[in-house]
């Protein structure tokens, strides 16, 4: 833009206009549209009635607890090391679990596609249509998981919200796992359906809910494929048994599944052979795909009703092209190198082997994701913090995101680990277990 013009532009039409809405507005609001143009400075006083002051007695309550979250900053691509508040660590954090995230060739594809399509997308798909490269994405997504179509979101957490509540509503039942993600359970409450929870992989307890809920108009039962906390499976065979036997549908999140599980690299439904069984199947393009967004596969009929009634696909601005185009790049090579995923559940399941003998309490896992329970939030920041005192970085989980008293470090292993790396952990976990140790304190 031209110096000159700006600093000499006119402001005296945009204040008439102003001033001419102003009168449109009923008196009391008049003041509102009059403190419109004031300079930033001004905008910025916080009121003397100061009406978030309990956010101060919540936040010291949480810190009583350890279970205070604080932000981090990571400088330049996060990758199997990570350089988080000036310090280099190993990288044990992510979900990139195939190394993609920081791979050139997504990110070329993400700059070829900038340049023809820009970077925002404008508006819902519903208002100015999809980019080519939405569509596809979409396209090869449907191709890649053998479904009819495939839908993106914005993310993982906008697919399974937007899609539960597009399913289920008032007079319907919707059935949950205990330890389903975040994104699931707020889907269902979001519904309005009667939510049942059945106590983790406990597909018993789910047929005796199932048989007392037969009178529920529709049906839903919702799972993760792969535990994000505890890296084990969902009973899914018997799962999907369960679906045909009562005429419920079957709704499957196989966000850390995608690229990491199945012969084809489709995830959890894949690998166990009941992807037939799964009516909606739902994956994210931010873990093993090394982008963002999420999406969901399954039937035509099954899309268009997202198309028409996801509140998360109507009302919200479509991914931004470039990422679309990158999550094109990782599906080519989840299909090209199939190694990634072989060597990482490879490497996944000796460490969990070799801590399990060391005695650590690893749980269930049976994936990439290598849970060490350690009980209270107190014991899993000190951990954390011996570890990134060597150079590790293991994220201490805490309730909520886990249950009270199964506070955990959380370890995912990422393709881009090579056998060293993952020696120093298991080295630097014999060094800190048993020791007396202080919590990690991020740096301000
Ligand atoms: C099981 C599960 N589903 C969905 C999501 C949300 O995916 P996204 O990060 O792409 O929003 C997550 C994210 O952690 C997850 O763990």
């Amino acid at each position: 833009m031209d110096n000159g013009r700006a600093a000499s532009l006119d402001l005296a039409p945009v204040e008439a206009a102003i001033a001419e809405r102003a009168k449109l507005l009923p008196k009391e609001h008049r003041g509102i549209a009059k403190a419109l143009p004031q300079p930033p400075d001004a905008r910025m006083q916080i009121s003397e009635h100061n009406s978030l002051a309990w956010i101060d007695a919540e936040l010291s309550a949480l810190a009583e607890r350890d279970l205070l979250r604080r932000l981090m900053a990571h400088e330049g691509a996060q990758g199997a090391t990570l350089s988080l508040d000036g310090r280099a660590f190993l990288n044990f954090g992510s979900n990139d679990y195939l190394g993609l995230a920081a791979d050139p060739r997504l990110a070329d594809a993400a700059k070829q596609t900038l340049d023809h399509e820009g970077c925002g997308s404008g508006a819902s798909p519903l208002i100015v249509g999809r980019a080519e490269s939405h569509q596809r994405l979409e396209r090869r997504l449907a191709e890649f998981e053998q479904t009819e179509a495939a839908l993106v979101f914005t993310s993982g957490f906008a697919a399974n919200v937007g899609t539960v509540a597009a399913l289920v509503g008032s007079g319907d039942a919707v059935f949950s796992d205990a330890l389903n993600h975040a994104s699931l359970v707020d889907g269902c409450r979001l519904s309005r359906a009667e939510v049942h929870v059945y106590p983790h992989g406990d597909w018993r307890a789910l047929e005796t809910l199932l048989q007392k809920k037969a009178a529920a108009r529709r049906r839903l039962i919702v799972t993760d494929s792969l535990f994000s906390m505890d890296g084990d499976l969902a009973p899914l065979v018997e799962l999907s048994e369960l679906a045909q036997k009562h005429g419920c549908m079957l709704l499957v999140d196989e966000a850390h599944a995608t690229g990491v599980f199945g012969n084809q690299g489709r995830g959890a439904c894949e690998w166990l052979g009941v992807e037939r069984q799964v009516d909606i199947r739902i994956g994210t393009l931010s873990k093993a795909l090394g982008a963002a967004g999420g999406f969901v596969c399954g039937s035509r009929a099954l899309i268009e009703w997202l198309v028409n009634r996801a509140r998360t696909y109507v009302f919200s601005t479509a991914l931004p092209p470039a990422i679309a185009a990158a999550a094109i790049a990782a599906l080519d090579l989840v299909r090209e190198e199939p190694q990634r995923r072989a060597q990482l559940l490879d490497r996944s399941r000796h460490l969990a082997d070799t801590l399990r003998e060391q005695g650590w309490q690893v749980g269930p896992t049976v994936s990439q994701i290598v849970p060490l329970v350690v009980g209270e939030a107190r014991r899993a920041l000190e951990l954390s913090g011996a570890l990134a005192e060597r150079g590790i970085w293991a994220p201490a989980i805490r309730p909520p995101s886990v249950p009270a008293g199964a506070a955990r470090l959380r370890i995912s292993l990422s393709f881009a680990h090579d056998d060293a790396m993952v020696e120093r952990l298991v080295n630097a976990l014999n060094e800190v277990r048993g020791a007396a140790l202080s919590p990690f304190a991020p740096r301000k």
